[in-house]
């Protein structure tokens, strides 16, 4: 018994000294950079895992969330150290610092995208791939986003919109939603991309309910895939088959309905008679997964998949999201509103629906956003990998010019949220304030869609179908927090936390 004891104490004594030695060698391999520790790593599925901080022992994805800008203000230099033992990463540099961002971001070569092997669902796609395989799928996909293609997108989103005021809504003076996201900004995001990426055409009477030979709605298998995608990534497989809780049964029900949904949407299409030349996402999709597609832009049916299921997740949840926070924002903010209101209608004297032309002239309607996705940035942060030894070099808050060697293999973690509320760019973050876009505006500062080569291929697609939308919303619309008598005497800080507690899943929710 005492031997066993003794073995046990020493394991651990063991494990405690390698563990410190790891944790000097991690600094020193940094120059003894400022930054924070915790057992537990802030990213990855462990972060997804157990997304609230806890003081040394859990990182959470949430911390950028609570902190935001602070763990950088308390350095003293706007890149930092993130050491975490589970899983053990040697060096982890969080970034807030535009300058250094810039650089890594338009270096592909030295500061690739780590694979992203838990959005490899169903194949390789645009997101989750890098090098060549990346530049085979940009290739395919890239064609479908160029100018011409915006119109379309604008001219479904008026309908779309024109079909919930005129067959839902009707002549309600009040139309009170709920949830927001699920009433509203869900389904026009996956009605847009779903017509105007994938000619499959969509209704609100018709298209929240299953289908016959479906068991779940077309919106509600992408909703749960997207939302509980972790579980099947951290899941053995034999619980699957055995499928024991609900949740696991409800995951497990919307990746074979999902599955089954972009099956016919392939089916369908291959099988269309062709009446006109189309130039939409899905065709440049499906003409490179046929067996005679040129080799440089070629698809395999896993890919294909991988790719239909890429598109419609990122062309879907970040809009929705952030046209949430954007009504959100408005109803906190009617002086705002009414400003806008008077621009749309300044715009659009007459009160007919806006064309495209006219989307250029409704800017304010383009700052609302930008300073949405400013306080609310969908994608939190983004993970490149170190490919070679190298120094990046940052300036600190005295001015003074700080090298930080960084080893190939490390990790490099861009962090969004921090950079959206560096008090060093934007004067009083915190606020909504979206006159701030008008004129000169820090452009390295906001980065919600990413710059550089991986930067977002959906930029234009979210401006034009954001603008159609908050334009005819705005235009007939007044948007207001439901009156609830339990919260009459709220503060405009009480108010804020209430409406805008977040929730941390594929994006900022
Ligand atoms: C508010 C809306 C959106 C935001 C905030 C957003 C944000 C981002 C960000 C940050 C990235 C880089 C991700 C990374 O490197 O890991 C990205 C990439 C991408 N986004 Fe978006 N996105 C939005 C809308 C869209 C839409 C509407 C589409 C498609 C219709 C789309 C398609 C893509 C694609 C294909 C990529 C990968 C590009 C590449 O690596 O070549 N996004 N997006």
């Amino acid at each position: 018994m005492n031997s066993v004891l003794v073995i046990l104490l020493s394991t651990i004594l063991l494990l405690c000294l390698k563990t410190y030695v790891d944790l000097r060698t991690a600094l020193r391999a940094v120059n003894y950079h400022p930054g924070f520790k915790s057992f537990v790593s802030c990213f990855g599925v462990f972060g997804f895992a157990f997304k609230e901080p806890r003081r040394g022992l859990i990182g959470g994805s949430l911390r950028f969330w609570h902190r935001k800008h602070l763990d950088f203000d308390e350095a003293g230099v706007d890149v930092i150290h993130h050491v975490s033992f589970f899983p053990r990463v040697p060096t982890c540099l969080i970034l807030a610092d535009p300058a250094v961002i810039k650089e890594v971001t338009s270096h592909r070569a030295l500061f690739p995208k780590p694979l992203y092997h838990e959005l490899r669902l169903w194949g390789g796609n645009i997101i989750a791939s890098e090098g060549d395989e990346w530049k085979r799928h940009r290739k395919v996909g890239a064609p479908a986003f160029s100018e011409p293609n915006n119109r379309p997108v604008w001219n479904e989103t008026v309908k779309i919109m024109v079909d919930l005021f005129d067959n839902v809504w009707g002549s309600q003076d009040t139309i009170i939603v709920d949830h927001v996201v699920d009433a509203l900004t869900l389904p026009v995001a996956l009605f847009v991309i779903s017509v105007a990426g994938f000619g499959k055409n969509a209704s609100w009477q018709s298209d929240l309910l299953p289908p016959s030979g479906h068991k779940l709605s077309f919106k509600d298998a992408i909703h749960v895939v997207s939302v509980d995608m972790f579980i099947q990534v951290v899941t053995p497989t034999f619980l699957w088959k055995l499928a024991p809780t609900k949740r696991i049964a409800d995951v497990k029900l919307g990746f074979e309905e999902l599955e089954k949904y972009m099956l016919e949407m392939v089916e369908e299409r291959r099988n269309a008679p062709k009446k006109e030349e189309r130039y939409d996402l899905f065709s440049s999709l499906l003409d490179a997964s046929d067996s005679d597609a040129d080799g440089g832009a070629r698809l395999t049916d896993r890919e294909l998949l991988g790719n239909i299921f890429i598109f419609l997740l990122a062309g879907h949840e970040t809009t929705a999201h952030s046209l949430a926070f954007t009504f959100g924002l408005l109803a906190m903010h009617q002086d705002y509103q009414e400003k806008l209101y008077q621009h749309v209608k300044s715009a659009i004297p007459d009160g007919r629906l806006p064309t495209y032309e006219e989307m250029n002239k409704l800017t304010e309607c383009m700052a609302v956003f930008y300073e949405t996705l400013r306080l609310f940035p969908p994608v939190v942060g983004v993970p490149k990998v170190v490919a070679e030894n190298t120094t990046l070099v940052a300036t600190d808050f005295t001015g003074k010019r700080r090298a930080i060697p960084v080893a190939a293999g490390s990790d490099i973690h861009i962090s969004i949220l921090a950079l959206h509320y560096n008090p060093r760019y934007w004067d009083e973050p915190h606020a909504f304030k979206p006159e701030r876009f008008h004129g000169n505006w820090p452009r390295d500062a906001s980065l919600p869609l990413m710059a550089g080569p991986r930067a977002c291929l959906g930029r234009r697609f979210f401006e034009t179908e954001g603008i159609a939308i908050l334009t005819m919303l705005v235009s007939r619309y007044k948007i207001e927090l439901k009156d609830e008598p339990a919260f009459s005497h709220e503060t405009y800080e009480e108010r804020w936390d209430r409406l805008f507690t977040v929730k941390q899943g594929i994006t900022l929710a």
